[in-house]
């Protein structure tokens, strides 16, 4: 699991370098796949129920599940990258949002909220917690900003699968659902809007977006929880 998020915090790296006004999507799709081919791992999104392609491209009122095409990115867009790979048998998976060149204070503000609410959530990543203590952490600092969760989508258990138990929702009350223990790995993934939380999926079956138009947000981390703390897997 270290070694496949490893790879994935690293092909993000690489994708990242490459964000700025004019880059073509489907592009830094390509540059992704290079970047398998050349590790030797499978991207684990390519193929999955159907998902045509290798990366996740959001951008602005996009939540998530953004599909590369010929779109080109623009200054002042809000992007996010959600990206994972398999490697022997173990999955990665991790996401980040950023700014296009020079951003709105307001694009600005959600795009922190949002990482320091998947920071808070990690935090609360511990024995004697509930996977409920992570929801609801996240959902009081994006909430405190001035911002809203999305209801819809959720983190979820990461192994020997993309997708295992538990869910992890961004939102709720403390104290609930299964215990925190030692050997769970977990993708741990707030999504949020400037607006309001309510989604739709557009025609293409994939691409999620806020009802509202409002701008959205998305980070994510791979972590473990271990007998001596907590591992922040894609991290590099
Ligand atoms: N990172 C997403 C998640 O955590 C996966 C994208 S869905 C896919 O669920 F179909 F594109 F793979
Ligand atoms: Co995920």
């Amino acid at each position: 699991m270290e070694t496949a998020n490893r790879i994935v915090a690293e092909i993000l790296e690489g994708i990242k370098e490459r964000v700025r006004p004019g880059v073509e999507t489907l592009e830094l799709n390509e540059l992704a796949e290079e970047m398998c081919r050349r590790r030797k791992v499978q991207p684990a999104f390519k193929g999955y129920r159907g998902y045509p392609r290798s990366i996740c491209i959001s951008i602005n009122e996009e939540v998530v599940h953004g599909i590369p095409g010929p779109r080109r990115l623009k200054e002042g867009d809000l992007v996010s990258l959600d990206f994972g790979v398999k490697y022997d048998g173990y999955y990665g998976d991790a996401a980040v949002t950023l700014p296009v060149g020079q951003v709105s204070d307001k694009a600005r503000r959600l795009l922190e909220a949002t990482e320091k609410s998947l920071y808070a959530g990690i935090a609360q990543l511990r024995v004697g917690n509930h996977v409920s203590d992570i929801s609801h952490a996240v959902q009081t600092v994006v909430e405190e900003a001035g911002f809203s969760v999305i209801r819809e989508f959720v983190g979820h258990g990461i192994g020997r699968s993309l997708h295992e138990d538990p869910q992890i929702p961004n939102f709720g009350p403390p104290g609930r659902g299964p215990w925190l223990q030692p050997g769970m790995t977990l993708a741990i993934e707030p999504m949020t809007a400037a607006g309001s939380w309510k989604v739709k999926i557009l025609k293409d079956g994939w691409t999620a977006v806020t009802q509202d138009g409002s701008l959205a947000a998305h980070f994510e981390h791979s972590v473990a929880l271990t007998e001596n703390g907590v591992l922040i897997l894609s991290r590099l």
